[in-house]
């Protein structure tokens, strides 16, 4: 396909093309939209709780009547969806605030969907943030060191996403990474009579530097050892595809991919690959270096975030998880004029 070459200049001039933003916006072969958009948000119990995450400049911790509040707000700017994440009161070894009934993301699901029946709910389906070791599932500790217990914390996150349908969740979103999770949540799911609540997995989801803002905000930190037998080693894009291969034989309806800017090439093997909805997840470090060299006037900021989502969605992302939702669905009615 090289183009017609014809004496000293080429017929083909991609400049051509160029000349206009209105040329440009003709042949744009990716667009962003609002419509792709999903805004994580961190709930904890109380009232009128607005409490900043120092290493997320414009995120916050909220309990479930500000949560309203500020979901509603996404919503008018045509955010289509949110994630939810819990910040329980008390954590144990058993994780129990993550399925407990009166939880506080079911609480805040409660609360969302009845106010807001039009927002597409989606929540993350894990036990670190409730568990008092900050794993992300059960461990067991002896002589020979940590281990953390595939088989048995299937029943638990099968409860917890269970317990997110019953509060009315229209998406659970499972990010532990135990091995036949999504098949275990589906069963569960099925049984209970929530067969038509989607999964998105977390389906390749390495262990990542690019968390740590994230764990300030979720309160999630492992208080020992890392998640690297769990989390994928990001030296590996093959054995991507086998994870993701494996989530859509469980029964994945979205397949999720994260860190998002250092994975590009995965979500591009992905999408080429089984052509399921693919999502990016624009980590919480990946919003936090954006915000930390904009406010040193390094970089401009919505040059620089707008540019790294329409990068996952060239990659092949239809669906762009981000910190920044808000803020793009406005940049992206600006520019509409
Ligand atoms: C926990 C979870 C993490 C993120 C989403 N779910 C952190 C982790 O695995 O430690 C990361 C999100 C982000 O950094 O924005 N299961
Ligand atoms: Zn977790």
């Amino acid at each position: 396909m090289s183009p017609p070459l014809t004496g000293q200049f080429p017929v083909y001039r991609p400049r051509r093309l160029r000349q206009s933003p209105a040329l440009r916006r003709l042949v744009a072969e990716t667009r962003l939209s609002v419509e792709q958009l999903v805004l994580p948000m961190f709930v904890r119990p109380g009232r009128k709780v607005r409490r900043a995450v120092h290493a997320m400049p414009g995120v916050l911790q909220l309990s479930p009547d500000e949560l309203l509040r500020e979901a509603s707000q996404a919503q008018e700017l045509g955010v289509p969806a949110v994630l939810l994440f819990g910040i329980p009161d008390r954590k144990d070894e058993k994780a129990s605030g993550a399925y407990a009934r009166k939880g506080i993301v079911q609480q805040a699901v409660r609360s969302l969907k009845k106010e807001l029946p039009d927002l597409i709910v989606i929540t993350d389906v894990c036990l670190c943030e409730y568990m008092s070791h900050g794993h992300c599932g059960i461990v067991r500790r002896d002589k020979s060191g940590v281990h953390i217990l595939n088989d048995p914390t299937l029943k638990l996150l099968a409860r917890v996403a269970v317990g997110h349908a019953d509060a009315g969740a229209d998406v659970v979103a499972p990010s532990d990474m135990m091995d036949g999770r999504v098949r275990a949540i589906r069963a569960a799911l099925d049984e209970n009579g929530f067969t038509e609540t989607p999964i998105i997995s977390y389906a390749a989801k390495f262990a990542s530097a690019l968390y740590g803002p994230f764990r300030e905000a979720a309160e999630s930190a492992p208080q020992f050892g890392d998640r690297r037998s769990y989390q994928m080693d990001a030296a590996n894009a093959n054995e991507a595809l086998r994870e993701v291969g494996l989530d859509i034989e469980e029964g994945a309806d979205i397949v999720l991919v994260k860190p998002a800017l250092p994975c590009l090439d995965i979500i591009h093997r992905v999408k080429t690959e089984f052509g399921y909805p693919t999502a990016a997840y624009a980590v919480s470090a990946e919003y936090s270096m954006i915000k930390a060299a904009a406010a040193r006037r390094w970089i401009d900021e919505r040059s620089v975030m707008l540019e790294s989502l329409l990068a996952m969605r060239r990659a092949g992302a239809d669906i762009l998880i981000t910190y920044a939702a808000n803020d793009v669905a406005r940049w992206l009615k600006e520019s509409k004029g």
